[in-house]
């Protein structure tokens, strides 16, 4: 299997991304304003179609966040994932410089905690818990 990384996304691969694993969809424009303003993004092709997606946003010095990691329903299994998560924290470590520090937080919906901690992220549910919540207008 061929897996070509590129550092795009467009709204329209964006949407049809979320949409392929039933996420709650969004605007085209809130879309386009959330890529405009994101700081790391990865897309993974393969032989030309689009299998995954992921990015990172943040305030690009102490903290960011891993989000919106995908892929399409029948690419999954086969490292995809993995992939554009190991090339997103590495953008993320080349842009720290010595002496400092950033913290990388994702939130995990519940199982996929293991696929995580394969990427290098620690689960330490006694000590740290997610949390989250929706603003909706
Ligand atoms: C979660 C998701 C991104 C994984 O992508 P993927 O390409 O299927 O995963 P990979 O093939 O890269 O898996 C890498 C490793 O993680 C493991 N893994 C994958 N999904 C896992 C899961 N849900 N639970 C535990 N381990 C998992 C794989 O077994 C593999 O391990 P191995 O290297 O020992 O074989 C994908 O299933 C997906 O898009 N799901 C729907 C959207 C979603 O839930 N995203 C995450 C939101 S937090």
């Amino acid at each position: 299997m061929n897996i070509k990384l590129d550092y795009s996304i467009s709204s329209d691969e964006f949407l049809e991304m979320v949409e392929s694993v039933g996420w709650k969809t969004y605007s085209r424009e809130q879309v386009e304003k959330a890529l405009k303003n994101t700081m790391y993004m990865v897309k993974a092709t393969i032989d030309g179609k689009l299998a995954g997606i992921g990015r990172v946003v943040g305030d690009n010095s102490i903290v960011c966040m891993l989000t919106d990691i995908c892929v399409k329903p029948e690419f999954q299994g086969h490292g995809i994932g993995l992939k554009i998560t190991l090339e997103l924290k590495k953008l993320i470590e080349e842009n720290v410089s010595t002496g400092e520090k950033m913290q990388i937080e994702l939130t995990p919906t519940a199982g996929k905690e293991a696929f995580y901690q394969k990427a290098g992220f620690k689960y330490k549910p006694d000590k740290i818990t997610g949390m989250y919540l929706w603003i909706k207008k």
